[in-house]
């Protein structure tokens, strides 16, 4: 049966660079769901993060999911690499080149999951034809590149639609920028599943006090529950 329920994804983007390992044993003792992995190129986005060794180095840690989220441009000549490194799920922008249809059957081709993106600027009807090659629609409430930015509104009305758009197909809706325990409740209303958080997560903690990520991500977890029962 797909699994609709809330997930938490921690975006590793906020956490200690140095001590991967330890952050994720710790967002995942605390209860996260999946792990988010912002990879940048410093063309397609302002900002360079990591390549695939580095994710295939980390994949070591993560005991629950692994959502790599490709904010590159060409995305085909690196998927099979994100996918020896250990990606449970790759997602791709729909702005990052012409292909996105066979960027999205190269991702499934590796043999794992596949997500599709849209920036803040693209309408909903911008995947309307790939949705039958989708695991998961990622839905940016922020410009990609960087973390702590602030959430922009026009994201809950573009999921709204995206949730119609899927109808019965088993595919998440995952938000991901500016999310916190007062803009959760605006995705999930609109039928968003699945809520990245970074800053709103790694806020206040660390690995010596990993209780705090675990209260980040209780508070965020809440609020989009009772968003879910109230819908
Ligand atoms: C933005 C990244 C996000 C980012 C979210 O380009 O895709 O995953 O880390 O960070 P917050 O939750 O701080 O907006
Ligand atoms: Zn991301």
């Amino acid at each position: 049966m797909f699994d609709r329920s809330i997930k938490i994804a921690p975006s590793i983007l906020s956490a200690d660079f140095a001590d991967f390992g330890r952050e994720i044993q710790a967002i995942e003792t605390q209860g996260c769901d999946w792990v988010h992995v912002d990879v940048m190129d410093g063309h397609f986005v302002p900002n360079l993060t990591f390549g695939p060794p580095l994710v295939k180095a980390i994949r070591k840690h993560v005991t629950t999911f692994m959502d790599v989220h490709l904010m590159i441009a060409p995305v085909d000549p690196f998927i099979e690499a994100f996918a020896e490194a250990g990606a449970d799920l790759i997602s791709a922008h729909v702005e990052a080149g012409p292909h996105i249809h066979r960027t999205l059957q190269a991702i499934r081709a590796q043999g794992v999951k596949s997500g599709v993106v849209l920036n803040p600027g693209t309408p909903a009807e911008a995947i309307a034809d790939v949705l039958d090659m989708v695991d998961l629609v990622l839905v940016m409430t922020v410009n990609p590149g960087f973390g702590g930015q602030k959430f922009i509104q026009s994201g809950v009305e573009k999921t709204r639609k995206i949730r119609q758009m899927i109808g019965d197909r088993p595919i998440h809706i995952q938000i991901d920028g500016g999310i916190t325990p007062e803009t959760a409740p605006l995705v999930v209303e609109a039928g968003a599943d699945c809520l990245v958080a970074g800053s709103a997560v790694f806020k206040g903690g660390s690995v010596e006090n990993p209780s705090v990520y675990g209260e980040n991500i209780r508070a965020i977890r809440s609020a989009a529950e009772a968003a879910r029962q109230a819908a």
